[in-house]
């Protein structure tokens, strides 16, 4: 693909596209490690309690198994399961080894502590990089579990020949699942990469001045609309990581999907944009499998 150029011609970055893409690749692999006889990857998700929107996404991971010829296991535990049930649990899968990967879907319900929880999964097994091994290890550059959310984007990035190198990437957001690793990948001495990262958050000041400097700009807020035309500047590539459920006349279910950014105010501006949806949303689960072929093909431990 052509590399990209500041102009106003703007393409849209189809995640869904390159997600299928990914997919497919997964299950080519999948298909190789079968006939040399090995097992099919397995993922394991635990699902506590009954929130809407978990059970939402542990339901398209495990579809998403089937598809690419995983196996996979969903574990649904009680609301009021205790903490030392749960971790329990956790140990149990540890210690099972035809498990490759487990993830815990967050959030979880308020009497037990997420750290713990998220700790107390063997690194080796945590394909969600939530880890602190795994942060760690993706800070210094050492082979890690990279959180779904921003592998999929670096992906994007990649796929699309998107020139980082020396640009300025604003991240908006600095949760520990997508904002605060995204800073870090870009900032990496890698393709894509290399570049001057500024991440800015709710306690930032004069935060348009800074969005306005940004090459690239990577948005994950969760506030609906948040970046418009006055916040960026000519030829900026957007990733917009937000899905924000609204009302709407339009659709059959009477709900919507739209990100963090207001994309009509913002197309005639930018280069690239990814929509919302079908931008970064399908690539957290392709790169959650692809974390978990490689933990079957024990490329990372
Ligand atoms: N909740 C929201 N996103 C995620 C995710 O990527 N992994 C898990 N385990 N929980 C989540």
């Amino acid at each position: 693909m052509e590399e990209y150029q500041e102009c106003n011609i703007m393409i849209l970055l189809d995640g869904k596209k390159v997600a299928l893409d990914v997919r497919n690749e997964i299950s080519d692999q999948v298909s190789l490690l079968l006939k040399n006889g090995h097992k099919r990857p397995h993922l394991a998700a635990i699902l506590v309690g009954n929130d809407g929107a978990s059970q939402t996404y542990v339901n398209a991971k495990v579809k998403a198994c089937k598809e690419v010829n995983f196996q996979s296991t969903l574990l649904r535990l009680d609301e009021n399961i205790t903490e030392s049930d749960l971790l329990a649990e956790v140990e149990r899968i540890n210690d099972d080894s035809a498990i490759d990967g487990l993830i815990v879907q967050l959030p979880l319900p308020d009497h037990i502590d997420e750290k713990k929880v998220t700790q107390s999964i063997s690194p080796s097994k945590d394909v969600d990089g939530f880890h602190p091994v795994n942060i760690g290890k993706m800070v210094l550059n050492l082979p890690s579990y990279v959180p779904a959310t921003p592998a999929g984007i670096i992906e994007i990035l990649r796929r699309y020949n998107i020139n980082c190198s020396g640009k300025h990437c604003v991240v908006i957001g600095r949760s520990h699942i997508v904002g605060s690793p995204m800073s870090i990948l870009m900032a990496k001495n890698s393709n894509p990469g290399n570049c001057t990262v500024t991440l800015v958050h709710s306690k930032t000041k004069r935060l348009h001045e800074i969005t306005k400097m940004a090459d690239i700009l990577i948005v994950a807020i969760g506030k609906k609309n948040f970046v418009n035309e006055d916040m960026i500047k000519d030829g900026v590539c957007i990733i917009d990581v937000g899905i924000n459920r609204v009302k709407s006349d339009k659709t059959k279910s009477g709900w919507k999907l739209i990100g963090d950014v207001d994309f009509d105010a913002v197309k005639n501006k930018c280069s690239y944009i990814t929509p919302v949806p079908g931008g970064v949303g399908p690539m957290t689960i392709a790169m959650l499998l692809n974390n978990t072929l490689n933990s079957a093909k024990k490329e990372i431990y």
